[in-house]
């Protein structure tokens, strides 16, 4: 493929982006050039940009394959690819399958321990600050995310993490943690961005334990190039599992919006309509009979609330890994949630509108979780 790049956007420390004759598509261009400690150490890696290139590409497509929307349109040359032109969200999400680097360091704890449930963290992208670390309320308040990014954001981290992981085992290698980018494409659509390599990635050798990534150049372990060829060669290598992999993602997703469409989607939030009109069970629980009855009454009301990013709920994801463990291989998609009783009094219309805003406003985090309300008349 042939695409004229034109000015230089912008430099990175590991990357050059580029636009091109069509303003939807720019060039990224990898360097050798690597830095580490918010480029207190600075120096080059022979072949690192046609690794990275090579490598990004590879899992990007692999990322697509199972539906992970992504920027990546082609590779153009051994250290050039074309991507859709998108707002980089300047946030670097972290996702630590085991203990390492930074998260080893912070808690005192040694490298390699596994981490049940998988921990998320982010940070700002601002090397002037550097870094900083970020949570839900403070990525919503700076305004760099609305909720809803944030939530499609944090599933598309579970689902990369979840095709990744069994990408590298099928190659010998144990993927540590990682960081991810995204951007939002010119239809405001969250979509994979950056690059996913070992400049990005911790991957050690799942039978010895070798670091194959970028921390032997961080910490001067000797070995650089050789380890980013053998991360190439080895992701570049087609294996029987990877159909395999996408397959089994896909079903997964699919029964859990299955699910989803089952328990119903209130999402909380000001804005939302749900918030004037209890969810429709609420209406479906009560009686024609109560809905003429002017005058007070006493309802029981029932709050269920679930964790929206479901993906990571890690408790659904522990019942489920036991049940299935135990022989239930046909379940999918636990979620566990919390369900509020109570019993008030009122009028229907006043009382629907009050456990409403009850529930959105006090008893779920519109941000992190999914509210529905029922209501009926208590009997008597
Ligand atoms: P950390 O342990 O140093 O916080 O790094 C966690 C993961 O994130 C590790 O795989 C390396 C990757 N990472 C980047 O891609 N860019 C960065 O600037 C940093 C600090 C980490």
């Amino acid at each position: 493929m042939s695409v004229q790049r034109t000015e230089l956007l912008y430099e990175g420390k590991a990357k050059k982006v580029y636009a091109t004759a069509d303003p939807e598509l720019h060039v990224i261009e990898y360097k050798d050039d690597a830095t580490a400690f918010n480029a207190q150490k600075r120096g080059s890696i022979a072949g690192k940009g046609e690794v990275n290139a090579a490598v990004a590409t590879r899992i990007f497509e692999f990322l697509a394959e199972a539906g992970v929307p992504t920027h990546l349109e082609a590779l153009l040359s051994p250290r050039e690819q074309l991507v859709k032109a998108v707002r980089i969200v300047p946030l670097e999400v972290v996702v630590r399958n085991r203990a390492a680097g930074s998260f080893a360091k912070r808690y005192g704890v040694p490298e390699g321990g596994e981490l049940d449930p998988v921990v998320v963290e982010w940070c700002l992208k601002d090397d002037a600050l550097g870094d900083p670390m970020l949570n839900d309320a403070a990525a919503v308040a700076l305004g760099i995310v609305t909720p809803e990014e944030l939530e499609t954001l944090f599933e598309l981290t579970a689902e990369v993490n979840d095709l990744l992981k069994p990408f590298f085992a099928a190659r010998g290698l144990d993927l540590i943690d990682f960081k991810l980018e995204f951007g939002v494409d010119p239809d405001g659509a969250i979509v994979l961005a950056d690059e996913i390599s070992p400049d990005t990635c911790r991957l050690w050798d799942s039978a010895t334990g070798d670091k194959l990534d970028k921390d032997r150049f961080r910490r001067d372990l000797g070995g650089v190039e050789e380890a980013y060829q053998e991360v190439r060669a080895r992701v570049l290598t087609r294996t029987e599992q990877d159909a395999e992999i996408v397959r089994e993602h896909v079903a997964e997703r699919e029964a859990w919006e299955l699910g989803e469409a089952h328990v119903g989607h209130s999402h909380g939030g000001a804005n939302d309509q749900d918030h004037q009109h209890p969810h429709a069970g609420a209406g479906r629980h009560t009686s024609a009979g109560a809905r003429g009855d002017a005058g007070a009454r006493t309802f029981n009301a029932v709050v269920d609330v679930m964790l929206r990013r479901s993906i990571l709920d890690p408790q659904g994801r522990a019942v489920e890994a036991t049940v299935r463990r135990l022989g239930h291989g046909n379940v999918r998609g636990v979620r566990v949630g919390k369900r509020i009783t109570f019993a008030i009094d009122g009028e229907l219309a006043e009382v629907e509108a009050q456990v409403a805003a009850l529930a959105t406003d006090l008893l779920s985090n519109p941000v992190m979780e999914d509210v529905q309300v029922e209501l009926e008349p208590a009997a008597g």
